[in-house]
């Protein structure tokens, strides 16, 4: 071996490295090279603010990059030789264009390079803007160009060697979320803004006059008083407690926006407890000051724990007046963070942060530091007995230890609609699974058909919430034509059907790191660039129409000969069974939006009439067993308490294995309670020895 070469091995994972200049570090596995950093594209670069560096990461033999998350784009990262590289700044990206490579509100910045064979991943622990080239070379070699502006180069490299393995690691080093509480899995009912308690109230009611379950009603910036954060308008909400009230007697929560930005007045206490201290700066030491929704306004120096501290206390039951243990989520806006005017709608680099840390340096942890103060202020006034549940607009590596995050102001257009699969696909394998879009489309009012279709694509978002801003028509699912109305309720019902699914794969994401949703190359490596289908853990694959006056759908099922699909959006005696590594067209009009279970599964679902996702874990559930080849089939189901720690802190929970063969049984696994749901009856599903509909039978279930 060269004298020039040095090798460090662990297992069977080595680090090569060409000493020398330019040096390179390759990274293989059982000797055969996978991912090399190249010093010979190293570049430092003192710019006049600070110093920038770019640097390139070469995945041999990938087919397909992903990652770079956060770009309303397809999923596999384009080649952009000859087009503007992807970028990573955060923004408040308004207005945004779907399929572009535009920076939008988050930043994780990592790559996976990826082929049938193997997945392997590079990420760069840093905080600054940077811009990202791609390039594909005739296909069987990919490099992934940074161009960074500020910061440090960490770099980190995952072996895989499989999708999973990677993603497991990459979530293994920059953390996951605790459960959701169940409540925050139903459906969200939003608007640019419900504007006085009435409103709300009546929202609440006609939704379940007419059948719509629910879980939350959200309010935006109009609830206060002059956009000052934690106080109501008088006007407007005069009794917050009652409105409470009432939503907690009809089993809903509230859900409150709470931005970074507080109003420059001297009458308003949030503001003058912060003022000279827990605020960014300017270069002259002053608190920086600039035009948001209240006007001029100072932002919250996330960086300073002090600071942190000093705004978690402003959540707490005495000193947000008003609020109650109903309002029980919390929505972070506007944290990239935004400001009117200026440079890019953001603070400018020379801004300063706590411990003389310039903000071009850290930009894009801005909002997640947010998140970790709202965590830290909803854990403290719930007395560490439920856990938070948070939305934020900005995010980087790591945000999901706090938030969950949306995709922002989408528009109400078709390809809108389609790149939320890709970006919330993509959020899952980053590790950030709860992720969901805005139903409809934010900006304009989206045709009928185009919000129905948008209700059906969303069941199968981790979250779950319809919002619009303030100048679009009403929207809410009752103000439809009765047609509409029918998709629209369908649609919710098909949700909160699947949540004992949903709630379960919650679960296995915590303890595994798998994401709740996945692309079909998470697990059948060779199906990618189907961005139009998505797979709900490995055992419901759904394909809903996203194309406009779609009449056919054109179904790509995973696996190989001894894979089968049941379709499932069909009343239960009429199921049909398609083969894995086939592709068929279906015939779908309005009502249909298609969705399989996989064979060999068991999907145990809720048919109860409801309003909420009040009692649904203690429920009778029809579980569907989906038997394979072999007359067998599996599946897991999880419950809890749906709302505290217990589940980590004391074990609390139930994990059950499902199982059928020649009759079903359940038994629990892990956990120590005893599971809260029962089995009503158990439809067993069984392959036709021709044609492809499948023979079914209703089994009363034995329970524990
Ligand atoms: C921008 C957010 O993206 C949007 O969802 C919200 O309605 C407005 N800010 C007003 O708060």
């Amino acid at each position: 071996m060269s004298k020039h070469k040095l090798v460090l091995t662990l297992r069977d994972a080595s680090i090569i490295i060409n000493r020398g200049a330019p040096f390179s570090l390759e990274f293989a596995n059982k000797k055969q090279t996978h991912t090399v950093f190249d010093s010979s594209k190293l570049l430092f670069e003192k710019a006049e603010e600070g110093e920038g560096f770019s640097f390139s990461v070469d995945f041999q033999g990938s087919t397909n990059l992903y990652g770079l998350h956060h770009h309303a784009d397809q999923m596999t990262l384009r080649e952009t030789t000859n087009s503007d590289p992807y970028r990573l700044k955060n923004v408040d990206a308004g207005q945004y264009p779907a399929y572009s490579t535009n920076s939008l509100y988050g930043a994780v910045p990592i790559v996976y390079g990826h082929s049938k064979k193997r997945t392997t991943g590079a990420f760069l622990l840093n905080a600054a803007q940077q811009f990202i080239d791609i390039g594909y070379n005739e296909k069987t070699n990919a490099s992934a160009h940074f161009l960074v502006e500020g910061g440090s180069l960490d770099l980190f490299v995952f072996y895989g060697p499989t999708f999973q393995q990677v993603v497991r690691q990459f979530v293994e080093l920059t953390g996951k979320m605790h459960m959701p509480q169940l409540w925050t899995l139903g459906y969200h009912q939003c608007r640019y803004s419900y504007k006085t308690q009435d409103e709300v109230k009546e929202v609440v009611s006609t939704m379940e006059q007419n059948d719509f379950p629910m879980d939350a009603i959200w309010l935006d910036i109009d609830y206060t008083d002059g956009k000052r954060y934690f106080t109501w308008n008088p006007e407007t909400f005069p009794d917050p407690v009652g409105m409470q009230e009432y939503l907690a007697a009809m089993d809903k929560r509230l859900v409150t926006i709470i931005d970074p930005h507080y109003m420059v007045d001297e009458n308003y206490p949030v503001y003058v407890g912060a003022k000279g201290k827990y605020f960014a700066k300017t270069e002259n030491g002053d608190d920086y000051q600039a035009n948001c929704w209240p006007g001029t306004s100072s932002y919250i120096d996330f960086l300073n724990p002090k600071a942190r501290d000093y705004y978690a206390s402003w959540f707490q039951f005495d000193k947000f007046n008003g609020s109650t243990e109903t309002l029980a989520g919390i929505w972070n806006d506007m944290n990239e963070p935004a400001v009117f005017g200026g440079d890019e709608s953001t603070f400018p680099n020379d801004i300063i942060h706590y411990g003389n840390v310039k903000h071009r340096d850290i930009h894009n942890m801005y909002g997640f530091l947010q998140t970790k103060a709202t965590h830290q202020a909803l854990m403290t006034r719930d007395k560490h007995l439920k856990r938070p549940f948070i939305l934020t607009r900005s995010h980087f590596a790591g945000s999901q230890r706090y938030a969950a995050m949306w995709t922002g102001d989408n528009a109400a257009d078709w390809p809108h609609m389609q790149v939320t699969y890709s970006e919330c696909i993509i959020s899952g394998l980053v590790g950030h699974v709860f992720c969901g879009a805005d139903i409809g489309g934010f900006f304009n009012n989206p045709e009928s058909e185009l919000l129905q279709r948008w209700y059906q694509a969303g069941v199968w978002l981790p979250f779950y919430r319809g919002h619009a801003n303030d100048n679009t028509e009403r929207r809410e699912p009752y103000v439809l034509p009765e047609d509409a109305q029918v998709v629209v309720r369908n649609a919710l019902k098909t949700r909160y059907r699947h949540l004992p699914v949903f709630y379960t794969l919650f679960y296995l994401h915590v303890t595994s790191g798998d994401p709740v949703v996945r692309p079909l190359f998470y697990e059948y490596p060779e199906m990618v660039d189907i961005d139009d289908h998505i797979l709900l853990g490995s055992d419901i694959l759904a394909a809903p129409v996203m194309e406009q006056g779609g009449r056919t759908k054109t179904v790509h099922f995973p696996g190989d000969k001894n894979t089968y699909w049941y379709r499932a959006d069909q009343p239960k005696g009429n199921w049909t069974v398609h083969r894995g590594g086939t592709v068929e067209t279906f015939d779908v009009d309005l009502e249909t939006s298609l969705y399989f279970y996989r064979a060999g599964s068991i999907v145990a679902v809720s048919d109860n009439k409801r309003t909420s996702t009040k009692g649904l874990m203690s429920d009778h559930l029809t579980v569907h067993v989906n038997l394979d080849p072999h007359g067998t089939a599996t599946g897991l189901l999880y419950s809890d308490d749906g709302v505290s720690f217990d589940y980590q802190d004391k074990d609390a929970f139930c994990l059950l294995k499902l199982q059928y063969k020649n009759k079903f049984r359940f038994e629990k696994i892990k956990g120590n309670k005893k599971t809260t749901y029962s089995f009503d009856h158990v439809v067993v599903h069984k392959l036709p020895k021709t044609g492809n509909v499948a023979s079914m039978s209703i089994e009363k279930a034995v329970n524990e």
